[in-house]
């Protein structure tokens, strides 16, 4: 059985003995194990069913660790971090020699994020080793947004989720690497590529859907529901043409009525992207446990979270 517990102490001796356990993010929630145990490690690409080329982002409590992880630290690395840490941007660095290929892939690059959720700080303090965490969903499938999310996709194969409640951001971490020097963005999410401008100025996005990434991993089929997903630009016409089907919708703002729809999540009733993209995962998870033909999503306003929401629900389609 999965315990599902806001006991640190018992996450600490979990993880202490080279085990993995589940831990909220204000993104979403990570399956955690010690960076240095290769066997905790091999648990997490083992739960997951995550395929080995595939990296992990390393988590801290501080900036002060970075050192042990990171050998450089460009300036514009540097700026982001004191804008944005604790919180949902993963930086790529290149590593110090100490990481574990596992956790990299063997690239000469490392992921490394400052989570933002109290308990999770509190729990990496206590540990003598940063957190490899992956988001604890399995391979392809939507990450979890609250413990029961991951209680269901992981049933018995782990020991504990540590209860945090709902992520408050909802969506995973954006992700800014650099070459030759120059910043690039590999992965849309919690942070608006807007907010990252006002402190770098102008980013080049990389935020392709490659089949197998060559290293900012971004898979073209992610984050996908298991009951067939679509983003439409005219939801209403969508609707008409599907009289047969059975409907879920995400809807932004408003309530949707027509014989074929079975259910309405509603992401934000004040038009806010921010609460939006917070409930948006939760939503693709309530639809899909109602056995529905269909999903259907309208296309975000192209802006802001905006983007990363439209993007997750492409990836969603595929
Ligand atoms: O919000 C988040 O980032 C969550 C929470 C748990 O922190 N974690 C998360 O991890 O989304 P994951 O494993 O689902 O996504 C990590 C992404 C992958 O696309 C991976 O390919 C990329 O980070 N990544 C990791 N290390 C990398 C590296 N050295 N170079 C390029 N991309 C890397
Ligand atoms: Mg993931």
């Amino acid at each position: 059985m999965t315990i599902i517990s806001n006991d640190i102490g018992r996450a600490v001796e979990i993880l202490n003995n080279e085990d993995v356990v589940a831990i909220p993010t204000e993104t979403v929630y990570g399956l955690a194990g010690n960076i240095y145990s290769d066997k905790a490690i091999r648990k997490i690409f083992e739960v997951k069913q995550r395929p080995l080329f595939n990296p992990l982002i390393v988590h801290l409590h501080s900036i002060e660790q970075l050192d042990e992880i990171a050998s450089e630290f460009p300036i514009k690395a540097q700026l982001l971090a004191d804008a944005f840490w604790p919180g949902s941007l993963t930086l790529i660095l290149k590593k110090k020699s100490n990481i574990p290929d596992v956790i990299t892939a063997g690239k000469d690059t490392v992921a490394v994020r400052i989570p933002n959720h109290p308990i999770t700080l509190k729990l990496l303090k206590e540990l003598s080793f940063p957190l490899a965490a992956p988001s604890a969903n399995p391979f392809n499938r939507i990450s979890p947004t609250n413990s029961l999310h991951v209680e269901s996709y992981f049933k018995n194969s782990i020991k504990m989720v540590l209860e945090g409640g709902e992520c408050k951001n909802g969506l995973e971490s954006t992700i800014i690497g650099f070459e030759n020097n120059e910043p690039v963005l590999y992965r849309l999410g919690a942070i608006a590529i807007e907010e990252i401008e006002n402190v770098i100025g102008k980013i080049k996005v990389k935020n392709k859907k490659e089949k197998a990434p060559d290293a900012p991993g971004m898979l073209a089929k992610h984050y996908a529901p298991k009951t067939k997903t679509y983003l439409v630009n005219d939801i209403k016409k969508f609707i008409k043409s599907n009289g047969d089907k059975t409907i879920g919708v995400v809807s932004f703002t408003e309530n949707m009525n027509a014989s074929n729809i079975k259910h309405v999540e509603i992401l934000s009733k004040s038009g806010d992207l921010k609460e939006a993209a917070s409930k948006l995962y939760s939503a693709l998870h309530t639809l899909d446990d109602l056995n529905l033909d269909m999903i259907v999503a309208q296309r975000f306003p192209d802006v802001g979270l905006g983007k990363s929401i439209n993007d997750r629900l492409e990836r969603a389609t595929k």
